[in-house]
């Protein structure tokens, strides 16, 4: 029997609907599907929208859990789908660093607002067998998109110690060094493969140091999930297709979880601005509220920044 995971809770879900002024007619693109959270408060508004996602498990969640809606489905390997004038929810399993020839493709027209929520889901992470968790036992996978090639076992087996300290090192992880070294060294003895022989081998190094409360293998295990998802690549491959899928006035946001991504929206923001493409509408990121951590402390890292279209 597969394990039952809750709802992944969305982050600034109310923040969101405000300041984007969600209405009847409003077309929304929200490019992180996940389990819909964000894209079931825009339909519930009466908004018209347009959902990208990668994982296939994913897409199957969120129509589950938003039952009222019938989307029009169509996956990038497709040749051809009609999409009518008139639609009220469109689900596109795709990357969404195509959006720009996928909406030409269909001949979108331009949006009011676009959302981008990184990092995985809930649902991904404590998903048996995909190897996200540092709490299980399982293949060091990692994949979003099952089409990938490399897993993150791969990556531990290919990549030399100089390449995995600069990966941990990414993620800001302290003791990327000595964990970088602990895994070149255990790999001649015996390939690390599973979740378990890395969390064990990193708590091992860190054994007497703490870092608050969280896991140990957490920043190892970030990094290594960016890696093979590509994650920072699609960000700087999604950033500047943003500004000319909205309208003018449209508005785009971007939540993100680390402090590299953070920076990458950041200095996009304001290079648009430079150039009059853009204006930021927070000048700090918008953290969550109290409310919202006491509903759920994964949100503690993150960080909302908005832009509106003005040229
Ligand atoms: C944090 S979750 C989104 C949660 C969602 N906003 C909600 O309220 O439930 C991020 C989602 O984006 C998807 N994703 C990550 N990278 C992607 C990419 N490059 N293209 C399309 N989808 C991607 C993941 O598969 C995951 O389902």
């Amino acid at each position: 029997m597969t394990k039952h995971i809750d709802r992944h809770i969305s982050a600034f879900k109310d923040e969101l609907k405000k300041l984007y002024g969600f209405k009847p007619g409003y077309l929304f693109l929200d490019l992180t599907l996940g389990d819909g959270g964000h894209t079931e408060e825009a339909l519930r508004s009466g908004c018209r929208v347009v959902s990208f996602d990668i994982d296939e498990e994913s897409i199957k969640r969120a129509i589950g859990y938003i039952k009222d809606f019938q989307p029009i489905i169509f996956d990038d390997r497709d040749e051809y789908i009609r999409v009518p004038k008139d639609f009220n929810w469109l689900i596109i399993k795709s990357n969404f660093t195509k959006v720009t020839e996928i909406s030409k493709r269909l001949s979108l027209p331009d949006f009011d607002g676009v959302i981008v929520d990184l990092g995985p889901s809930q649902f991904q992470v404590l998903s048996e067998g995909r190897g996200f968790s540092f709490s299980g036992n399982e293949p060091l996978d990692m994949r979003l998109d099952q089409t990938l090639g490399v897993t993150a076992a791969d990556l531990l087996a290919v990549l030399n110690e100089g390449e995995l300290f600069e990966l941990f090192s990414m993620a800001d992880e302290s003791y990327a060094k000595p964990i970088a070294r602990i895994i070149a060294k255990q790999r001649l003895i015996t390939p690390i493969t599973t979740t378990k022989q890395l969390s064990d081998l990193i708590t091992r190094i860190k054994k007497f140091r703490t870092e608050g409360r969280i896991h140990p293998a957490t920043k190892v295990f970030m990094a290594l999930r960016m890696a093979v998802n590509l994650e920072r690549e699609n960000i700087r491959l999604l950033l500047p297709q943003l500004p000319n899928l909205l309208k003018k006035t449209g508005i785009l946001g971007v939540i993100s979880f680390h402090s590299g991504e953070e920076k990458l929206v950041k200095d996009f923001i304001e290079l648009c601005e430079a150039n009059s493409i853009l204006s930021a509408i927070n000048k700090k990121p918008i953290e969550p509220s109290d409310k919202e951590l006491s509903i759920s402390q994964r949100t503690r890292s993150a960080k909302l920044r908005l832009a509106e279209k003005i040229n």
